[in-house]
């Protein structure tokens, strides 16, 4: 199996390379094989020419002639898997790493009629230099996820995960302190890349519609829920048809129900809330939610979410 590895750091001398030299190890010690585009030593231009820009955002699908694209798209195509391995800057990746998929994610490659192969995984390997805790407090993480799977790997890899290498920046402890626990990690991260993870059940980034809902319920096919998850924790924000907007906060059980209560403010600018109990189910392989919600005012209902 092989994984194509895009690689994105302007210094040997950091810690984001020696993550990468340490999961390229995992790899072919797993006897597995990769290739690499290391952004920096290609000097990969990062910025889309007007041309392209035209071509792309009129979706036209005429054949498509820079080389130093073409040669991404072949990359792609001849692999199994897709690593990233980049530093955050700005709570991004780097520039050129944003430029990289402005480029290569052109349409009738990446979008459109697309002839992108369906990786069987993708792995975002990052470092952070802040701590876990302050990237998920502001927000930041969800941001960096929800741009990387939510976004431009959607639909384009059948397994995602995403794995930060955090406080590692050089004012911190933690950046000598965790080296070779981090290195090892990374190593690991490589050595079992293709092996099949333990599946784990659940509704994290998860981005569910509902299908179907009874008359007195205001969630629609126009209502778009993101889903959260942190250990049996879940809550969700919804929006979209007559729902402004809507959270949702609750529990996952061991059945893999959900308890929760949800609040949301409708578009004739009424709050409104109730408590659901929702239970999964697999319809033409795609996951749904049979729910049982009540308002707080006392009507029942029940309807019906489908993950898109
Ligand atoms: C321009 C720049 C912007 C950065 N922005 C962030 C950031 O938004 N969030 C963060 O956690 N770390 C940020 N960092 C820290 C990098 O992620 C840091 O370089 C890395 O974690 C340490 O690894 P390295 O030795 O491979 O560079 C930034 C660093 C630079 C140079």
């Amino acid at each position: 199996m092989k994984v194509f590895i895009v690689y994105c750091h302007p210094s040997e001398d950091s810690f984001t390379k020696n993550i990468r030299d340490a999961f390229i190890r995992g790899i072919t010690d797993s006897g597995n094989e990769y290739i690499i585009s290391d952004l920096y030593k290609m000097d990969f231009k990062a910025d889309i020419t007007e041309q392209q820009y035209l071509r792309d955002a009129n979706y036209e699908n005429t054949p498509f002639t820079e080389e130093d694209v073409l040669a991404e798209h072949e990359k792609i195509n001849s692999s199994d898997a897709i690593a990233f391995i980049y530093p955050i800057f700005w709570t991004e990746a780097p520039a050129k790493l944003v430029g990289w998929f402005d480029r290569v994610w052109t349409y009738g490659f990446a979008y459109g009629d697309k002839k992108m192969k369906m990786m069987d995984k993708a792995m975002v390997l990052c470092s952070a230099g802040n701590p876990i805790e302050r990237l998920e407090q502001f927000g930041l993480l969800g941001s960096m996820k929800k741009v990387m799977f939510g976004d431009r790997l959607f639909n384009r890899a059948k397994q995602m995960e995403f794995v930060v290498f955090d406080g590692t920046s050089r004012e911190k402890k933690t950046r000598e302190g965790n080296w070779d626990t981090n290195l090892e990690k990374a190593y690991e991260k490589g050595r079992t890349f293709f092996e099949k993870a333990e599946e784990v059940f659940t509704v994290d980034d998860k981005i569910f519609t509902a299908v179907e809902n009874s008359e007195s319920g205001e969630v629609s096919d126009q209502t778009i829920f993101c889903y959260h998850q942190k250990g049996n924790v879940i809550w969700a924000e919804y929006s979209g048809g007559s729902i402004v907007k809507g959270f949702l906060i609750g529990t996952m059980d061991e059945d893999h129900n959900l308890h929760f209560n949800y609040q949301h403010m409708n578009i004739d600018g009424n709050l409104r809330s109730g408590s659901c109990d929702s239970s999964p189910a697999f319809e033409n392989g795609k996951l749904r939610f049979n729910e049982k919600w009540k308002w707080t005012m006392g009507e029942e209902g029940t309807s019906v979410i489908e993950e898109i």
